[in-house]
């Protein structure tokens, strides 16, 4: 969603400052800003509805320089993607400031506001912290007190990462509550600067050395250093750590989008994680622990079931290891969506493992549902998370981190895949704290990446079916059993980057309702697994072409599945592995929903309305 970035150097910011706003542009964002100040100190503003590169173009003809600066990327949420609308907000031409998050308590705000006379010039929410900080005393010739400053912010209801910026001072203000917000620190020929960002991968071509605000804490940065206080205005330090993430990982490489070289990461992505969860082959508990091992082993020789809670795909990935924790570790499981699960009031049986699963950890109802966990009697919460700085990461008990790397393309690919790898680990570690079959699972896990890899040589084909579906306007996917939830997923990442109309329904379901939609033409897309459930699928699959629907089949080669009148097939590797099914069948429908999306032309990596985390409700 929005993103934040500031920079306080001896050098001009303004370049430093779009660079920045570039690299958070696959967060998604539809306004953009910069403030600085001008040599002799004054405010100036220059914003942009539209893309970074729009405000770029602004910045070239303005010419604008100056230092400090900050700047955002704005995802629209009260009033809509205008110049006015986008930060930074300003008043008086005295404080500048950018926003992540939502003032819940906005509207009575600005009626207070407005009751003293202060001028409102977009409909955003940010707006009234300006007015409010605006009001604080200040000394001559001095910025904001920084005590001053949190308490003012005390008021605010809802969640912030702000970044602010004064006239005539060259400091910065950074403060988070509920959104995160790190200080990079510059080194080398950069040493001294500071650099402010919501998100890691903008700091990269910058620095790999950060530390992440807690909530409450502002931080003032100016040419003395770096000053935080906690929420009680308590003088902190907060630990620095060193990210090895590769600032090239960034890039597209030769691929045309972040989301095609992601998909083609999987087989380094899972590989990373499993080798994290693994010794010769065994699966440690200490991986999933946050400092004690054998409290770690305690804990999960406990778990008599688990409730697995996470949003959109990672909710997929859930869905998927609800199959595996039944099979493997016999432990009953429950998953939920992590915005229905925040609002209920969940009975919860003796020693349940609660699981929340994110790529960002950032997600705003996986940290509510999480934080509502915490009070509700789990025997423990667990996470899995691509973020080791992530809120998420900080606030589970248990915590495994998958290996994916940076993901920027908003449609997750590589994280998903990733998570299965970690969904596997657990299962295995829970299978053998129960003293159930572990082993042979264990062996086969070490195939997995190269059959990954088998799967990725489809996309000749796939590209060559992409072209009959992208002319439809509404695509059924149909699944069972353990690829129920991967054709959910393929029906999601579809929608997500083409824009089609695409659903997903369990295959056994049809005749309850959605065959209905069948008529000649409709285009229905089905993995398709060589087991038990296949001759039940067979039924289904007829049922759709006595209609007149046009399939697309992916199918393991065994299952005796061809091409034929209405029907493509594309043979999945070979796999009677129940772990490795869901994985060789979810990257072909990556491929399939990115070259859909490719000849349909849309914007694949920062598809429309979407956001690479979803900070807000
Ligand atoms: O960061 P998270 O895994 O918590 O994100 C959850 C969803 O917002 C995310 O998976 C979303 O559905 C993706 N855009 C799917 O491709």
């Amino acid at each position: 969603m929005c993103g934040i970035f500031g920079v306080l150097a001896r050098r001009d910011a303004v370049p430093l400052l779009l660079g920045g706003l570039a690299l958070l542009e696959y967060r998604g964002y539809d306004s953009a800003g910069l403030a600085v100040l001008e040599e002799g100190g004054a405010l100036r503003l220059l914003k942009s509805a539209g893309k970074v590169k729009d405000l770029c173009r602004k910045a070239a003809a303005d010419a604008i320089r100056g230092r400090p600066g900050i700047a955002h990327t704005r995802w629209a949420t009260h009033g809509p993607p205008t110049d006015l609308n986008a930060h930074p907000h300003a008043c008086g031409g005295r404080l500048a400031l950018v926003h992540n998050g939502i003032i819940e308590n906005h509207e009575v705000l600005r009626r207070e506001q407005v009751r003293r006379g202060c001028r409102f010039h977009s409909d955003t929410d940010t707006e009234v912290i300006v007015h409010e900080l605006d009001r604080c005393p200040r000394g001559n010739g001095t910025g904001l007190p920084p005590r001053a400053a949190q308490e003012v912010l005390g008021r605010l209801e809802g969640s912030y990462a702000l970044a602010i910026l004064e006239t005539g001072n060259r400091r910065l203000l950074a403060a988070r509550r509920g959104s995160p917000l790190l200080i990079g620190l510059g080194c080398g020929a950069a040493a001294g600067e500071y650099y402010i960002s919501s998100d890691l991968a903008a700091l990269l071509p910058l620095t790999s050395r950060y530390l992440v605000l807690e909530d409450g804490d502002l931080a003032e940065l100016d040419e003395e250093g770096a000053r935080i206080y906690d929420a009680a205005g308590r003088r902190v330090t907060r630990p620095v750590t060193e990210t090895r993430l590769d600032p090239a990982s960034s890039d597209k490489g030769p691929h045309g989008h972040h989301m095609l070289k992601e998909i083609h990461e999987q087989p380094q992505a899972v590989r990373a994680t499993l080798e994290a969860g693994l010794r010769a082959g065994v699966p440690q508990a200490a991986p999933w622990s946050s400092g004690d091992p054998e409290e770690t082993e305690r804990i999960l020789a406990q778990v008599r079931r688990l409730h697995l809670v996470a949003c959109g795909t990672s909710y997929h990935a859930a869905l998927v290891a609800a199959y595996w924790l039944e099979k493997h570790a016999r432990l009953p499981c429950r998953v939920d969506i992590a915005s229905e699960f925040r609002y209920r009031d969940p009975v919860v049986e003796e020693r349940t493992l609660f699981v929340c699963i994110s790529q960002s950890g950032e997600t705003a109802d996986t940290l509510a549902a999480l934080r509502r966990a915490r009070e509700a009697g789990y025997l423990a919460t667990l996470g899995i998370c691509n973020t080791p700085q992530s809120a998420l990461a900080r606030e589970v008990q248990l915590l495994f981190l998958t290996r994916a790397g940076l993901e920027r393309g908003v449609a997750s690919t590589k994280a998903f895949t990733a998570q299965l790898a970690a969904l596997q680990l657990l299962s295995l570690l829970l299978a053998k704290a129960r003293g159930r079959p572990w082993e042979a699972t264990a062996r086969n896990l070490e195939r997995l990446p190269e059959r990954l890899r088998e799967s990725l040589r489809l996309e000749q084909r796939i590209k060559d079916c992409a072209a009959t579906l992208a002319a439809a306007d509404h695509i059924l996917f149909l699944g069972r059993g353990l690829l129920l939830p991967v054709a959910m997923e393929g029906a999601l990442k579809l929608k997500e980057v083409s824009y089609l109309r695409a659903e997903c329904y369990p295959a056994g379901e049809l005749k309850h309702g959605p065959l209905a939609l069948v008529e000649p033409g409709v285009r229905v897309v089905v993995p398709v697994l060589n087991g038990e459930l296949l001759p039940k699928l067979r039924t289904n699959l007829e049922e759709v072409k006595a209609r007149g629907g046009e399939m697309l089949l992916f199918v393991d080669p065994r299952t005796g599945l061809e091409d034929q009148q209405g029907v493509r097939v594309i043979h999945v590797p070979p796999t009677e592995d129940d772990f490795q099914a869901p994985l060789l069948y979810a990257p072909p429908l990556q491929l399939l929903a990115y070259h859909v999306a490719l000849r349909r032309g849309t914007d694949i990596d920062q598809p429309r309305n979407l956001a690479k985390s979803v900070t807000v409700e």
